[in-house]
């Protein structure tokens, strides 16, 4: 069996982490042979967990200087890079359907908004610095929903996280359709306004057709 990367990315709240298990089962179910790993970025490496501490302090990123919005643009490609090597490259070839919970179009979407005005066109300038080295997903599956709809989704979750505001989530949302725009081959748009149970079965019709071609 040739290894397969699938990704899951859309807003905070769109309901990607929600759906993973359900796509999972769904795979297993018609292909029961198949290996499954379920991976997410920020991993839970070394600089997965600098990252995710971070990203808990609610304070927001306004005060942010360009250096530290720099620097956590490389935490996020060092943490993508230790992800490539410890878990996505290996399990390709061993034949897995590897599942990736975010990956390198969160980085180019969300530090695409947070280094505006920073770095020349910065969604262009992460993708032109990943392209060299990154492992090109077979699908990305993006969960798009109104970021107004997907605050309302959190707002009911314990702990906010920096992100999670209203201007910077609607960045976010233009950042990944203009990517998904670009590259409608590999893109397959979810519309993650609906039930949790046709959300998953589309995102799993989705993958099963990939597997199926
Ligand atoms: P998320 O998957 O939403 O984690 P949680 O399990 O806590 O819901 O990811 C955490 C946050 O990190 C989310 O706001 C998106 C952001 N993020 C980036 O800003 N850049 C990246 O490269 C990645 C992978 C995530």
């Amino acid at each position: 069996m040739i290894g397969r990367l699938i990704t899951l990315e859309g807003i905070d709240g769109s309901g990607k982490s929600t759906a993973l298990p359900h796509i999972a089962r769904r795979i297993a179910e018609r292909q029961p042979k198949r290996k499954i790993v379920l991976t997410a970025e920020p991993t839970s490496g070394e600089v997965g967990r600098i990252l995710r501490k971070g990203l808990k302090e609610a304070s927001g990123d306004e005060q942010a200087s360009p250096a530290m919005r720099m620097n956590e643009l490389f935490l996020f490609m060092a943490d993508h890079a230790e992800h490539l090597d410890r878990i996505v490259l290996p399990s390709l070839k061993d034949g897995a359907m590897v599942l990736s919970d975010r990956y390198a179009d969160s980085t180019a979407a969300y530090q695409g908004v947070t280094l505006q005005g920073i770095l020349p066109h910065p969604v262009f300038w992460i993708q032109e610095v990943f392209r060299p080295w990154n492992a090109v997903p077979d699908m990305t599956l993006l969960f798009l929903l109104d970021p107004e709809r997907a605050l309302k989704r959190l707002g009911s979750r314990p702990g906010k996280e920096k992100f999670e505001r209203l201007e910077f989530l609607i960045s976010v949302e233009e950042n990944f359709r203009t990517i998904a725009l670009a590259e409608p081959e590999r893109f397959v748009l979810i519309d993650a306004a609906q039930d949790e149970e046709t959300v998953a079965r589309d995102a799993a019709r989705a993958v099963l057709d990939l597997l199926a071609r």
